[in-house]
This record gives C-alpha cells, sequence and structure tokens, in this order.
C-alpha cells in the first residue's frame, strides 16, 4: 500500500500518500479544511437555494471520497427543504488516479451526523468493483444524488460528453504543485472553462502566485480568500468578473489579472 491511514485533529480520517509524501489533507482537520474551502468559500448552499438544488460538481482527485460526502451532505440539507424537488439533482464528477481499496474507505470516521445513516457506507461500496475509465454510482435510489467517478488521469479526460457539460463548481484537490505539478497546468483550467456553465468558479487550498497565473493564462478571473484553519489564504476562480458586491459579501481580493498572464507569459515559471 502507498498510504497510510492518519486521524486528524477533528477526528476525521485521511491517508499519508508515500508516494507524493504528503497528507491528503491538513493534518489539522481533513473535514474542517475540505467544509471550509469547498462548500463553505463556494457557497454551495447558496447556489442549491438559488437553483432549486440543481447542482454539477468536477473534482479533481477523489482521494478519500470526502468532498463527494460534503457535496451530498450539502445537498441533502436544502434539498429535504425543496418545495418543488423535480429538477434537483447533484451531478459529482470526479477523477482518481490510483483509487484505494474499499477495505481501506470502510475504515474511514468522521465526526458529523450525516444526514443519511448509509452516507457512512458510500465511499467503500462506490469503490467496490471500479473499472478503468468512467464509473457511474448512484448510492440511493430514492436519492437524485449521482457520483461520475474516472479511474484514471485528469490529462486524459479531454471531453467531459458523454456526460452533461455546464459544471458549476471546480473543487480542484490535487496535491502540491511541487509534488504534483501536471494538475496546476493551464491545460488543465483551460478544460475546466470548456465544460463549465458561463458563471462556473473554482476553488482550490493552493495560494501559490504561479497556480494564480496559470488560471489566469486560461482565461478564468482570480480572487484571493482567507484559508482554512489559520491559512492566511487561499484561491478562488471565476469565469465571469466578480461585482464589488459580491467581493465584499464573500470577502474576496481580486487578483491583477493581466500582470499574472504577463508574468506567465515572460516565462516565469517554466
Ligand atoms: C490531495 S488528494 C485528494 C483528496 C481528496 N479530494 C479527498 O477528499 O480525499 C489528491 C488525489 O489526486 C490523485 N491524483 C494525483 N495526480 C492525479 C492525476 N494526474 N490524475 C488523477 N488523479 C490524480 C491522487 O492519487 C490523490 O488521491
Amino acid at each position: 500500500m502507498n498510504v497510510d491511514p492518519f486521524v486528524t485533529q477533528d477526528g476525521s480520517s485521511t491517508l499519508y500518500s508515500k508516494r507524493y509524501n504528503q497528507y491528503y489533507h491538513n493534518p489539522n482537520g481533513a473535514l474542517s479544511e475540505s467544509q471550509t474551502v469547498f462548500i463553505e468559500r463556494l457557497n454551495i448552499a447558496a447556489h442549491l437555494k438559488a437553483q432549486n438544488g440543481e447542482l454539477k460538481i468536477f473534482e479533481m482527485g477523489f482521494g478519500t471520497g470526502l468532498n463527494f460526502l460534503l457535496a451530498a451532505q450539502a445537498f441533502l440539507t436544502s434539498y429535504h427543504n425543496l418545495m418543488d424537488k423535480d429538477a434537483a439533482a447533484l451531478h459529482f464528477y470526479s477523477v482518481e488516479a490510483n483509487p484505494i481499496s474499499t477495505e481501506l474507505a470502510a475504515t474511514f470516521h468522521y465526526p458529523i451526523d450525516w444526514q443519511k445513516g448509509t452516507m457512512t457506507e458510500w465511499i467503500s461500496s462506490s469503490l467496490n468493483g471500479l473499472k478503468k475509465g468512467w464509473n457511474h454510482y448512484q448510492p440511493e435510489e430514492d436519492l437524485p444524488v449521482f457520483l461520475h467517478l474516472y479511474w484514471g488521469n485528469i490529462q486524459d479526460i479531454t471531453e467531459l460528453s458523454p456526460l452533461n457539460q455546464g459544471i458549476n463548481f471546480y473543487f480542484h484537490d490535487p496535491f502540491s504543485i511541487q509534488q504534483n505539478p501536471e494538475c496546476w497546468e493551464p491545460s488543465i483550467f483551460e478544460r475546466y472553462k470548456k465544460w463549465g456553465c458561463s458563471q462556473a468558479k473554482l476553488s482550490t487550498y493552493a495560494a501559490a502566485t504561479q497556480v494564480r497565473a496559470a488560471m489566469a493564462v486560461a482565461g478564468w478571473q482570480v480572487y484571493k480568500a482567507t484559508g482554512a484553519l489559520g491559512k492566511r489564504e487561499m484561491t478562488i476562480a471565476s469565469l465571469e468578473e466578480l461585482p464589488n458586491a459580491v467581493l465584499q459579501d464573500q470577502q474576496l481580493k481580486a487578483c491583477d489579472h493581466q500582470r499574472l498572464t504577463e508574468r506567465w507569459n515572460a516565462g516565469e515559471w517554466i
């Protein structure tokens, strides 16, 4: 096995990768970090309310599956309160080059009351009998929650079709740029742009200028946000320029798009 299980400070499970020499999450709190970086900073609850529960997410790096569970938790919280449930559905696309075993996933523990008790089994079930390429999984027959999991490298996904496009949010969650540089190239963010709806947003724990420049050169507007668990900064990117009122409300600070693009094009990070 290339991974060791690890219990983080908030009592939630993560893994340490011996291949990448890195934890899958912040050791101070896997669940707290993911909830802040992806669910809260992208304001998923507000989107669900405004869009009557229609939500499409693409995640880079399925790993332990925690981000899928947290997205489903946010979706189900909103779903139960919806008056009109007809169009509501969570489609969660994710990609993983090295899926973990179903037995390892069955050992994970999270200090949270899940919306549905069976959610503790969703990750091990989703990894059971996985095949290369796309796998489709609906954990509960009576709930419109769909996981589309690609076993392979993100570089190999050039088209999202025949699956639906119009991704609302990207959870960009590879290992760091030092350990996992191929996942931080402009070509990845260009694909995201192609697959996204016009208001698509992206979140990542990373705050390096090189990462932000790669996003800017791929056509994303880039913003600084406060990081999780005491980290100074993280990054949000948006396909449309966000109005000042939104920046103030969500405490985002715009990066200098032109300067980032110039620095990338001048070859600063080649
Ligand atoms: C930081 S971990 C992801 C954590 C995950 N989101 C979670 O909640 O557990 C990064 C993941 O990306 C995967 N990965 C790294 N490079 C990849 C690539 N080129 N294509 C697909 N997956 C990759 C790793 O195997 C690892 O599982």
